[in-house]
């Protein structure tokens, strides 16, 4: 008689359907946790050993056989039958079919404690792989911010011009955010970095399992405390998955400004040709189409974190169906992030500044007159009465079409008798973003030395 192929041919009379094979299996997408899978129960059979639920003759079958899976998957020789479901049944049929002491792995295991440790196991990696890429893309941002940190260029609000800042300001702007998704993605791991393994279906095991020995073989800090909530939530799932949206939302920001800095109307930087695409009917065309790819791939990681809150509402507690698709999400928003945080990286390093236009244009939009209120601040006029003293000569300039540089000193001195010739001083673009004096303000002396910070930061 053939080995039954299912684990549960005793109890189910009929083959599955066809159709609910393939709706039921996730094999062609649960591949990926193959190597977890395998260490994971190798840790396992380690403990059932110690526990003395194994020979240790059985555990060596069982390890040499799993290595032996493992290769064969690697090297494309694995044979995949979906009527197994998922890549927990498939490799331990294959295991069974290579060692009678196969049949004994599964003691005191189900593949609900199984998937949620694979799972955990697959996204320590991952969020390390992540990590590294955000940090490239800071390293690149960093040297860029470092080629400019002496250019002055326009900062916004509203969309309009507010006041003058380092270049370096403006980029180093996203250092910081990015620095902030990976604290985000560390605090992820730390969270996620226990281990279910010994939960079982839903409840622990009559036999006398070693949870702790499993978490400290598979680099676990500890274990979980609660079986039923170790199977059946996937908290961690939509936190990293939030946290691929939030890299996603600054990603899109930076694709954003830089879309618009490459217009016409703009043209504040120049995107290398090798990551522009031109059109096919208009000849002129130099698209910044990667840019527009990044912002638009942000809908679906948003996508993937709704699919997985919406997994998880409302279902009863213990496992779930349901969880089993958890994983396309994560595994969606994980490759999107990892994709557009290498595309990013390769567009910083190839995009330019044009400074000169750049600064053709900066005394245009009264860039400074926060700076000459300020000025007025400093002879001793109430900050009020100086807003409203350069809200009029604002509007003054803007009729007679001149900049406040423009203003002569006799005409300067009708409006405030405080005002003498230094006044220049603190006048024009370039002067204003050298006097700015807070901490951390945008001026290309408090730039230089924040990237010095996060140069050394970054070789840690
Ligand atoms: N493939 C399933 C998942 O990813 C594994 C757990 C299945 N458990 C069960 N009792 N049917 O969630």
């Amino acid at each position: 008689m053939a080995e039954p192929q299912k684990t549960w041919e005793h109890r189910l009379a009929k083959a599955t359907d066809s159709l609910a094979v393939d709706f039921v299996e996730s094999l062609s997408f649960d591949i990926r946790l193959y190597k977890y899978d395998i260490v994971g129960s190798i840790a396992h059979a380690e403990m059932l050993c110690e526990q003395k639920l194994l020979t240790k003759d059985e555990l060596k079958q069982i390890k040499d056989a799993l290595v032996e899976i493992s290769k064969e998957i690697e090297e494309g020789k694995f044979k995949f039958d979906k009527t197994l479901e998922d890549i927990h049944m498939a490799i331990e049929a294959a295991l069974t079919a290579k060692t009678e002491a196969g049949k004994k792995l599964h003691t005191g295991r189900s593949r609900n404690d199984q998937v949620a440790t694979d799972i955990r196991l697959w996204m320590r990696d991952e969020i390390e792989i992540i990590q590294t890429k955000i940090t490239l893309l800071q390293k690149a941002l960093v040297k860029l911010a470092e080629k400019y940190v002496g250019d002055v260029m326009p900062a916004y609000t509203h969309f309009q011009r507010a006041q003058p800042i380092s270049i370096a300001a403006y980029v180093l702007s996203f250092v910081e955010q990015l620095h902030r998704d990976n604290l985000r993605l560390k605090n992820c791991r730390t969270i996620l970095n226990v281990s279910p393994l010994g939960s079982g279906a839903i409840a622990g095991s009559s036999l006398p399992l070693d949870r702790k020995k499993t978490a400290s073989l598979l680099g676990f800090s500890d274990i979980t405390y609660n079986t039923i909530d170790s199977v059946s939530d996937r908290d961690f799932c939509a936190e990293f998955i939030f946290d691929c949206s939030m890299i996603a939302t600054h990603l899109s920001k930076l694709a954003e400004d830089w879309i618009v800095f490459s217009t016409t109307e703009f043209d504040f930087i120049r995107i290398d040709d090798a990551f522009c695409t031109s059109s096919s009917m208009m000849p002129q065309k130099r698209n910044p189409d990667m840019l527009e790819l990044i912002r638009g791939k942000t809908g679906s990681v948003y996508g993937s974190l709704m699919a997985t809150l919406t997994i998880l509402k409302a279902q009863p507690s213990g496992y779930n169906r349901d969880l089993q698709d958890d994983k396309r999400h994560v595994f969606s928003a994980s490759d999107t992030i990892e994709t557009c945080v290498d595309m990013a990286a390769a567009i910083v390093g190839n995009t330019s500044f044009k400074t000169e236009k750049i600064s053709a244009g900066i005394d245009k939009g009264f860039l400074d007159a926060t700076a000459l209120a300020e000025y007025l601040v400093k002879k001793g006029i109430p900050f009020r009465t100086a807003h409203g003293i350069v809200g009029t000569l604002v509007a003054k300039c803007e009729k007679e079409n001149k900049s406040l540089a423009e203003i002569s000193i006799d005409e300067f001195k009708k409006y405030s008798e405080v005002i003498s010739g230094d006044i220049y001083n603190c006048l024009g673009a370039k002067n204003v973003a050298n006097s700015y004096a807070t901490a951390s303000a945008a001026s290309p002396g408090q730039m230089a030395e924040q990237i010095k910070y996060w140069k050394k930061q970054m070789e840690k």
